[in-house]
C-alpha cells in the first residue's frame, strides 16, 4: 500500500475525467504522439514486444508549461494509431519524488525491465548541481507485457556514484553483451564537463562502476543527456543530447544539441573511440532527447521529443498541451553516415494522392492545399527552389551557395532560420501536420523538424522557383478531426 501513489493516480484520473481542451486546438496535431493535455517530453522505455509498440514519455499532467514528472504510456500496434494507457510510473516514493525521469526499456524471458532515474531535490541552499540533487537509477520490471510497472530496487543510489562527478548522472540505457549487462549514463563531472559513463552488472541488481564510456571532450558542453548506443549496419553508434556547445556557424544552432558518434566499441575495455565527427541528428528548431529501439523484425527505430528545454522561442499553451513526438524513424547507415527515414507505416493516412511533373520556372508554381499532408519532391535539375507553407513558413534552396534555409517569420514564434550546407539538393520529403513540419531532405540524409504556427485556417502549399522533377502530394488523414 501506498497512500502517495493512490492519491496521485486518483488526482489524475478525477482531472482526466473533466477534461477536453485540447480537442478544440485548431493546432492540435494529426498524426504525431501528443499528451492528452499537459506537458511532454522525453521519449522513454521505447519498445516492441508481441507485437506492441510502447512508448512512454516524459509527462507533466498538469501543466502544459512543466512540473513534476511522471512517465505516460502510449501503445500502438501500427505506429500510427496510439491508444493512451494513462499513467506509468507516478513519482511516489522518496528515491524518486520529484520526478520520474528518463529512462529505457528491454525485454527478457516474458518480463520488462526498465530503468530510469528517480530525482530527488532537498531543500535548503543548494546549487542542485554540486548539492541538493540526487539522481538515483531505479529498476522497475512487468510481468503484464508493459501495462503495470512496479518499481523493484533503487540499484545505483545517488550517494554512491563516484565523487569526481555532480549531482547530474541520469537516463540509463542497457545492452546486454555476451551475457553482461552494461549501463551508460549520461553525465556532469566536477568541472563542468559532460560525458557517458558506464556501469556493469550480471544480474541487473548489482552494478559496479566501470568508467567513462566516452568523454569528456573539449567544446563538447557541460552535461551530456540521453545517451544511447547501439550497433548498426556494422558500425557502433553512440547518440547524445549534450549541453553547452558553442555554434559554429549553421551548425549547434539550437540551445541544446542532439547528435551522434560513429565509431567502435572497444570490447575489453568496453570505451567507445570514435571515427566520426559529432553529427547534429536533426537541423531544425525542435529536436532533443532521441531514444532508439529495435522493433521485432529488427528495424532500428528512433523517436525524439519534438521540443527543447530552455529555448528562447515557445508555443501556444491556450489549449492546455506543449510538445510532441517526432515522427518515428527508421536509422541505417549509409557511407559512414546515419541515414533517417520516417517509418513507412504512416503511409496508411495517404488520401488523395497527386502526381505531377515539376516545370518550374520564372513567374510559374505549384499550388496544393492540406494542413495534413505530405509533400515529395524528387529532383533532376534545380536552380532555385522555394516551398511556402501557408502565408509565413518557407523552405529555400539556392543551387548556388547549395543552402537549404526553412524560415518562420511570425509563424515561428521566436524561430527564426535554420540552414544547410548541402552538396546537391535531390530529394524532399516535407510532413506537414497542423504546427509542425518535418522536412527529410536527400532521402534522410538530414531532417529539419519544427513546430510552426501559421494561421490555423489557412491551407495553401506553394512551390516556386526553377526546378525540374516530379512532384507528389498527399493530403493525410486528419485522425484528430472532431
Ligand atoms: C532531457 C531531460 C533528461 C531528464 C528529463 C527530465 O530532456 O532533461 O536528462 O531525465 O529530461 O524530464
Amino acid at each position: 500500500m501506498n497512500p502517495l501513489h493512490d492519491e496521485l493516480k486518483q488526482r489524475y484520473e478525477a482531472m482526466m475525467a473533466s477534461f477536453k481542451k485540447t480537442e478544440d486546438d485548431p493546432y492540435r496535431l494529426h498524426f504525431h504522439v501528443m499528451p492528452p493535455t499537459g506537458w511532454l517530453n522525453d521519449p522513454n522505455g521505447a519498445i516492441h514486444v508481441d507485437g506492441v509498440y510502447h512508448l512512454y514519455y516524459q509527462y507533466s499532467p498538469y501543466d502544459a508549461a512543466g512540473g513534476l514528472k511522471y512517465w505516460g504510456h502510449y501503445t500502438s500496434r501500427d505506429l500510427v494509431h496510439f491508444k493512451d494507457n494513462g499513467l506509468a510510473l507516478l513519482p511516489d516514493q522518496p528515491y524518486d519524488l520529484h520526478g520520474v525521469y528518463s529512462g529505457s526499456a528491454f525485454e527478457e524471458n516474458g518480463v520488462m525491465h526498465y530503468f530510469y532515474t528517480g530525482n530527488v531535490k532537498h531543500l535548503g541552499d543548494h546549487d542542485y548541481i554540486l548539492s541538493g540533487r540526487e539522481q538515483n537509477t531505479i529498476h522497475a520490471v512487468s510481468y503484464d507485457k508493459g501495462m503495470t510497472i512496479e518499481k523493484k530496487d533503487v540499484v545505483i543510489d545517488a550517494s554512491d556514484y563516484p565523487a569526481e562527478y555532480s549531482n547530474h548522472i541520469r537516463d540509463p540505457k542497457i545492452r546486454k553483451i555476451n551475457d553482461v549487462y552494461y549501463m551508460i549514463l549520461g553525465a556532469r563531472n566536477r568541472n563542468d564537463e559532460g560525458l557517458v559513463i558506464l556501469y556493469q552488472s550480471t544480474n541487473l541488481t548489482d552494478w559496479t562502476y566501470h568508467g567513462p564510456y566516452f568523454g569528456p571532450l573539449k567544446g563538447m558542453g557541460y552535461m551530456w543527456e540521453c545517451p544511447d548506443f547501439f550497433e548498426l549496419d556494422g558500425e557502433d553508434v553512440l547518440i547524445l543530447s549534450p549541453q553547452g556547445v558553442n555554434q559554429d556557424g549553421f551548425l549547434y544552432q539550437n540551445v541544446y544539441q542532439s547528435g551522434y558518434y560513429l565509431g567502435e566499441m572497444n570490447a575489453d575495455e568496453v570505451t567507445f573511440t570514435p571515427t566520426s565527427q559529432f553529427n547534429e541528428l536533426d537541423r531544425g528548431f525542435d529536436f532533443y532527447a532521441p531514444q532508439t529501439f529495435e522493433d521485432e523484425a529488427g528495424n532500428h527505430i528512433m523517436w525524439a521529443w519534438m521540443g527543447l528545454p530552455d529555448a528562447d522561442y515557445d508555443n501556444p499553451l491556450e489549449y492546455g498541451w506543449q510538445h510532441a513526438m517526432t515522427l518515428p524513424r527508421v536509422l541505417t547507415v549509409e557511407n559512414h553516415q546515419l541515414i533517417q527515414k520516417p517509418h513507412p507505416n504512416y503511409q496508411v493516412l495517404r488520401k488523395q494522392e497527386d502526381v505531377r511533373s515539376l516545370h518550374l520556372s520564372e513567374g510559374a508554381y505549384e499550388y496544393f492545399t492540406g494542413t495534413a499532408a505530405e509533400l515529395l519532391v524528387t529532383i533532376d535539375d534545380v536552380t532555385k527552389l522555394t516551398l511556402t507553407i501557408r502565408s509565413d513558413v518557407t523552405l529555400t534552396y539556392d543551387d548556388e551557395t547549395k543552402q537549404l534555409t526553412l524560415a518562420l517569420g511570425e509563424a515561428g514564434r521566436g524561430r527564426k532560420t535554420r540552414t544547410i550546407e548541402l552538396t546537391q539538393l535531390k530529394q524532399l520529403q516535407c510532413f506537414i501536420d497542423q504546427s509542425s513540419l518535418e522536412v527529410f531532405i536527400n532521402d534522410g540524409e538530414y531532417v529539419m523538424t519544427s513546430r510552426m504556427y501559421p494561421q490555423p485556417d489557412e491551407e495553401k502549399i506553394e512551390l516556386t522557383g526553377e526546378a525540374t522533377g516530379t512532384l507528389t502530394h498527399w493530403l493525410l488523414e486528419q485522425k484528430n478531426k472532431s
